[in-house]
């Protein structure tokens, strides 16, 4: 091939020129490979090492950068940076399925994550959220257990609608968010016709230490679409990438998706005699208590040019809280700051902070050192204190924890009951007030497909009384359709249960 004279010649990763793109260097034409060859062992010992492991949930996704500008004013509630009147920030943005692997198919009917990473001027604001406002379960020592029974058997590997309604018939507090998944907003049609939510009750704090509990709601300014199952099983075989590759050429396009963060906002007092636990993950605050307040725009607007680097290897924790912002006693919220951090360094590695996509645009002055992969230079003094000119923590601006007051036994139990504490109410609420006829027919039906996908007795009869204790008129028509349909030994019906997986059964 002639050489053009501009294109850059390759070189080993030391940036020694090889000899050659093609060819490994052997004893004559015919004879045997040279283990001199430091080039071919780089390439083959490299490429051996190409995958970190994937994150254990949301491993499939992906994401792109962009921007947040503040419209609103909310600074009488919060002293963030971030969120003052006027400030633009850089954001980048990650979206994924919880349950499938790296190469699973993006309209598989699942949560999507909803993870932000703010670059703010005072450090990194992670807000990782779903496209749910609310969760599965309410105590982090049963996360471990619902991400399990929503992945893979031990026996033979496959993924088990028996063990998913066996957790949750088992797990009442799953009833909300379960009813939510099979509706309609299960299958967004794409990312950028999704909302995001922080899900979980956060703490803002103001410049006069003034606290309120708050929630984040980012609406799509695209507008709410979805995939019927029977779209969604179709888009499955056709593109796995679907949510992937329809971000990305859209931002390709130019045709830049945005959202709106509203935030939910409770004066902190409200918190100790609202009607039910309002830390309680597995329900929202009705908008008639507390309305939106607007906040600003998240607009995304540039791709990923290396999908590993800037996007694999980005790395979300919700404990990346910023001065103005705190926790809340959400007990899964509190697991959730110990185990993402933890995630990473075991993932990425424990310097997965100096990569370019995880480091924060402000200045870092932290005491950290060493560890593998490290390549910012520590300088002395590495301790604290000292008196030889390092690092001191501002205790006069930053001293005070953004927290609460809290005190009691040590306990097992998650949350003291109040009046309007119950599993069943909101998800109700969702079926009776919210959905539509139309919506409410295609629940029905997504269940009971579900349902039909190898959950046996007694299971299933405990899914029935799930639902009826959702809504009775629900749970009876999800009894009569399973049972009408396991009636029907006509293999149509069973078709109309799992239609892609049957008709394709059917030709294999
Ligand atoms: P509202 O009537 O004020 O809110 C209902 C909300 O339901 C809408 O604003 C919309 O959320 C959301 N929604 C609409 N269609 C669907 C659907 N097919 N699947 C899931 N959500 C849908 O009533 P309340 O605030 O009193 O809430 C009533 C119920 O609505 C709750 O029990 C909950 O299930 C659901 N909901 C409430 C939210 C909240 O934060 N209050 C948020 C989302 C759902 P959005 O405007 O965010 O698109
Ligand atoms: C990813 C743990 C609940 C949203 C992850 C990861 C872990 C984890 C270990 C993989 C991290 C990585 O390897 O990069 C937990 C635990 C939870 C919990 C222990 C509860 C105790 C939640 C909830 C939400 C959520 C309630 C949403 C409100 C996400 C998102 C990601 C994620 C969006 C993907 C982040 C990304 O794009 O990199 N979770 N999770 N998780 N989780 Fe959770």
């Amino acid at each position: 091939m002639t050489r053009i004279q501009s294109e850059p010649f390759t070189t080993d990763d030391a940036g020694i020129p090889v000899e050659s793109d093609e060819h490994s260097l052997t004893i004559g034409p015919d004879g045997p490979i040279l283990l001199q060859d430091h080039y071919l062992i780089e390439q083959m010992a490299q490429f051996n090492r190409e995958r970190v492991p994937e994150r254990q949930p949301h491993a499939k996704g992906s994401g792109a950068f962009g921007r947040f500008e503040v419209t609103g004013d909310v600074s009488a509630y919060t002293k963030a940076a971030v969120f003052q009147p006027g400030t633009t920030t850089d954001v980048l943005i990650r979206f994924s399925t919880v349950a499938g692997e790296r190469g699973s198919p993006d309209t598989w009917r699942d949560p999507r994550g909803f993870a932000v990473k703010f670059y703010t001027t005072e450090g990194n604001y992670d807000m990782v959220g779903n496209n749910t406002p609310v969760f599965f379960v309410r105590d982090p020592l049963k996360f471990q257990h619902f991400i399990r029974s929503q992945k893979r058997r031990a026996d033979n590997n496959l993924r088990d609608h028996d063990m998913q309604w066996d957790f949750w018939t088992l797990s009442p507090e799953s009833a909300h968010q379960v009813t939510w998944l099979m509706g309609d907003r299960g299958i967004p049609r794409t990312w950028r016709h999704m909302n995001g939510y922080s899900s979980h009750t956060y703490l803002w704090v103001n410049e006069k230490g003034r606290k309120f509990w708050v929630k984040y709601h980012f609406k799509t300014d695209q507008g709410i679409e979805f995939f019927t199952q029977h779209e969604a099983d179709q888009m499955a075989a056709a593109d796995t990438d679907y949510h992937m590759r329809d971000l990305f050429e859209a931002i390709k396009r130019g045709d830049h998706p945005s959202w709106t963060l509203q935030m939910q906002i409770m004066p902190f007092d409200d918190a100790k005699t609202y009607r039910f636990n309002p830390f309680d993950l597995t329900k929202v605050w009705p908008h008639g208590d507390y309305p939106l307040v607007e906040v600003g725009r998240m607009t995304l607007d540039r791709n990923p040019a290396d999908f590993h680097t800037e996007i694999e290897q980005a790395a979300f924790e919700p404990s990346n809280l910023v001065p103005g912002i705190g926790p809340s006693p959400d007990k899964m919220l509190l697991g959730r700051l110990f185990s993402y951090p933890d995630a990473h360094r075991y993932r990425i590695g424990p310097n997965y902070k100096q990569l370019p996509v995880n480091a924060p645009r402000s200045p870092v002055h932290s005491y950290s050192k060493d560890g593998p992969m490290r390549y910012q230079n520590v300088s002395d003094p590495v301790y604290a204190p000292n008196s030889k000119g390092g690092p001191r923590a501002d205790t006069e601006r930053y001293g005070e924890p953004a927290g609460w007051y809290a005190d009691g036994e040590m306990v097992r139990t998650a949350y003291t009951l109040r009046e309007q504490d119950d599993d069943w109410g909101q998800a109700g609420t969702l079926v009776r007030d919210v959905l539509d006829d139309a919506a409410r027919d295609r629940l029905v039906d997504n269940i009971v497909g579900h349902l039909l996908n190898g959950v046996s007795e007694p299971v299933l009869q405990r899914a029935f009384e799930y639902w009826r204790n959702v809504d009775k008129p629900l749970g009876e028509r999800v009894e009569k359709g399973v049972r009408g349909k396991q009636g029907e030994k006509d293999p149509k019906a069973a078709e109309q249960a799992n239609p892609a997986r049957t008709s394709m059964q059917r030709k294999a």
